[in-house]
């Protein structure tokens, strides 16, 4: 048996959650391999909707659900949402398995993290704060503490040591904190990261896949803020390619099965960095209210365009996605013609479909196909019943990207989605 990959072709928030719940009931394990609570997952069934930010998507499904040792986990994070999960869903958490090799996000991360942020002036990546950057740069620093050692007699040792270091570096910063209150707070959750199941997740789920179950590994954040990909410096921490569920859950390259790429079907960024077809305009700002797009983890607005070709092509490249799975297709229904850019024109006049490698300083302008829209509301529409402009839409895009879309998400619910094969 192979695992099959989910993962977000453009800058995160494509639908990752909703999908993976969509998709769980055919797998046994569904897990995550990377980022943290910088995520920010929506689900919706039975007319609510609940975003995970450390959990993986396929607890509400009666799976088992594993935290791969590439994810950075905030305990702290961690144990609200397992309560207000635990609420819903009562006994999931014996269905939580986490690695003993994630690494742990540590109160100061999340302080030094605001501290370097701040000191970028105009130069801020848009974080959100959650300490991601600095808990992988101990990760990679080989100074990183793991959920494994929360077991050992000295961790509050090397709590104490780690953090000393930290609380140092932040004396050149203003940031204010209340040091013994978080302190207390990261134990109290520790606690409680305790009574979950720590396991040798390589081990794990080789072991399912040779017993012949299903995975399904989920990603997080989107490929385009992968962090040799993206456009650096802004991007994520993380692998969050393909390659990310190798090392992020110890799976072998020839374990992978099918590889589900999901794309909105305009683009979506939250947070600073280069965005090609960027509308800074009122049909940006449609866009945004139809498509009610403000982050599930910050709430900030998100920037809005119309789908980007080149950077799907780049992120299918560096992927080998096998199919495509086309997310919101419901918000482009007000618009009465779609544009889709399938080129970028440079600074020299000179056009291509490649993601130059300046393109966080170069101007670059999209050359734009223009397609007819349907003009309808998509949210009941079922696969025998699709406007055929939504079909020559979805075929422009597979002859273009030359993949099948499996499926297309006309709505938040789990019952919106169209199945294609
Ligand atoms: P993720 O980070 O990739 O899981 O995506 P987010 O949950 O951050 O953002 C996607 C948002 O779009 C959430 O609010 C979802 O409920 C919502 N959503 C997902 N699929 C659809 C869809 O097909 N149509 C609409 N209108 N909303 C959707
Ligand atoms: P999901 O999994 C969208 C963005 C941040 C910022 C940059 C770096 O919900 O798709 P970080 O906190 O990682 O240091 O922020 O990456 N970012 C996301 N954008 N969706 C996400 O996750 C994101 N996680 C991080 O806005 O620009
Ligand atoms: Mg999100």
């Amino acid at each position: 048996m192979k695992a099959d990959v989910l993962l977000g072709l453009q800058w995160g928030d494509e639908g990752k959650g909703k999908v993976v719940d969509v998709l769980a009931p055919a797998y046994s394990v569904v897990a995550r391999f990377q980022g943290g609570p910088n995520a920010g997952h929506t689900l919706e069934f039975d007319g609510k909707k609940q975003v995970l930010h450390q959990i993986p998507s396929g607890i509400f499904r009666e799976k088992i659900n594993v935290i791969g040792n590439g994810v950075v986990l905030d305990p702290t994070v961690l144990k609200k949402e397992m309560i207000a999960v635990e609420k819903i869903m009562p006994g999931c958490a014996a269905k939580l398995f986490v690695s003993k090799k994630a690494t742990l996000i540590l109160p100061t991360h999340r302080l030094l993290d605001r501290a370097y942020e701040e000191a970028k002036g105009n130069g801020k990546i848009g974080s959100t704060l959650k300490g991601i950057g600095p808990a992988y740069q101990d990760k990679i620093g080989r100074q990183g503490m793991r959920v494994g050692d929360a077991s050992s007699p000295d961790f509050k040792a090397k709590f104490k040591a780690r953090t000393a270091i930290h609380l140092e570096i932040l004396k050149r910063y203003p940031i204010d904190f209340e040091w013994d209150a978080l302190e207390k707070e990261f134990f109290d959750a520790i606690e409680h990261l305790k009574t979950l199941r720590f396991i040798d997740s390589e081990y794990f789920l080789n072991d399912e896949l040779q017993k012949g179950e299903r995975i399904l590994a989920e990603g997080a954040q989107g490929s385009l803020l992968d962090i040799d990909f993206g456009s650096y410096p802004y991007v994520t921490s993380s692998n969050t390619i393909t390659a990310g569920a190798c090392t992020g859950l110890g799976l072998p390259p020839n374990r992978i099965g099918k590889v589900f790429g999901i794309f909105k079907a305009y683009c979506t960024r939250v947070g600073n960095g280069p965005f090609p077809t960027e509308l800074s305009d009122e049909t940006g700002e449609r866009m945004r209210m139809q498509g009610n797009e403000f982050g599930s983890t910050t709430g900030r607005p998100r920037r809005c365009g119309w789908l980007d070709l080149p950077a799907l092509k780049y992120s299918l490249m560096v992927n080998g996605v096998t199919e495509l799975l086309m997310m919101k297709a419901d918000v482009l229904d007000i618009f009465p013609t779609i544009k889709v850019c399938t080129h970028y024109q440079m600074e020299d006049g000179t056009k291509t479909e490649r993601v130059p490698y300046g393109i966080a300083e170069q101007k670059i302008k999209p050359i734009y196909a223009e397609l007819k829209g349907w003009n309808t509301p998509l949210r009941h529409a079922s696969r025998d019943a699709m406007p055929q402009a939504l079909c020559d839409y979805a075929a422009f895009i597979e002859k273009e990207l030359k993949l099948p879309i499996t499926l297309i998400s006309v709505g938040p619910d789990r019952e919106q989605t169209i199945f294609r094969n």
